[in-house]
């Protein structure tokens, strides 16, 4: 990760609960993406160039899920890009979708798949 310093990690843990090391159980992590449009290269589709933050992936563990610690992740970063005023984007689950909407994200899927499973948001 100090070789990667525009890779940023989040992470919630359960401080009452070990994992098999001994460590607070990591309940959600989220991976973010700083990197400029020209530091990245092409993405796809071509409006992603206009977007910076990028949510590169969100988990939360089952078990501890509809308890807020994904929304705590998606909202630490938001505020942040909002003090800086830069805009954010992914390539949502179905899953992740109504909670990215709580955080301004919208739909910006230009094609529709059949099943629809990966939603294109982005925020700004
Ligand atoms: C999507 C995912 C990350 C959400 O994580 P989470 O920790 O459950 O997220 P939150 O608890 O913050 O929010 C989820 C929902 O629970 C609701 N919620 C939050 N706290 C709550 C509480 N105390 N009681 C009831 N519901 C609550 C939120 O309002 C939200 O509802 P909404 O989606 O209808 O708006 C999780 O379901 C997951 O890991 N899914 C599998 C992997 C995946 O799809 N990741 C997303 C990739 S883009």
């Amino acid at each position: 990760m100090a070789h990667k310093p525009l890779q940023i990690y989040l992470k919630v843990v359960d401080t009452q609960a070990l994992d098999s090391p001994g460590r607070p159980r990591l309940i959600p992590s989220a991976k973010w993406n700083l990197s400029m449009p020209e530091e990245r290269g092409p993405r796809f589709p071509p409006w992603h160039e206009k977007f910076y933050l990028h949510l590169n992936t969100l988990g939360t563990r089952p078990g501890y899920r509809k308890r807020g610690a994904g929304s705590m992740l998606v909202k630490r970063r938001c505020d942040l890009a909002d003090l800086s005023r830069i805009n954010a984007y992914m390539d949502a689950s179905q899953a992740g979708v109504l909670l990215y909407q709580n955080f301004g994200f919208a739909d910006r899927s230009e094609s529709r798949s059949e099943e629809h499973l990966i939603v294109s948001m982005a925020r700004s």
